[in-house]
């Protein structure tokens, strides 16, 4: 993961291919009233660094976190900073 040029440690969010929101980070997730979430049991750590995942694509049973259901309906999003240019 990268840092600003203050060195203070940034939030990454990577977008998997056909899969969630990867976010690596000092990140709050908070509910539709407020309510912060526990990420303890959510946060992992993979080569890049310590992490949550978030849905992308809105078949979690435990939204707004990814359960991985991604991979057996089969979703298909693979967008790149290209399509928008
Ligand atoms: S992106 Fe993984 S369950 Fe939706």
């Amino acid at each position: 993961m990268t840092s600003d040029d203050n060195s203070q440690p940034v939030v990454e969010i990577h977008v998997r291919p056909d899969g969630s929101y990867k976010v690596y980070g000092p990140v709050r997730v908070v509910d539709v009233d407020g309510a912060e979430y526990d990420l303890a049991p959510r946060r992992k750590t993979d080569k890049i660094g310590e992490r949550i995942k978030l849905c992308r694509c809105g078949s979690s049973k435990t939204m707004p976190f990814c359960d991985d259901s991604h991979v057996e309906t089969g979703f298909s999003s693979q967008p790149r900073v290209a399509d928008l240019q």
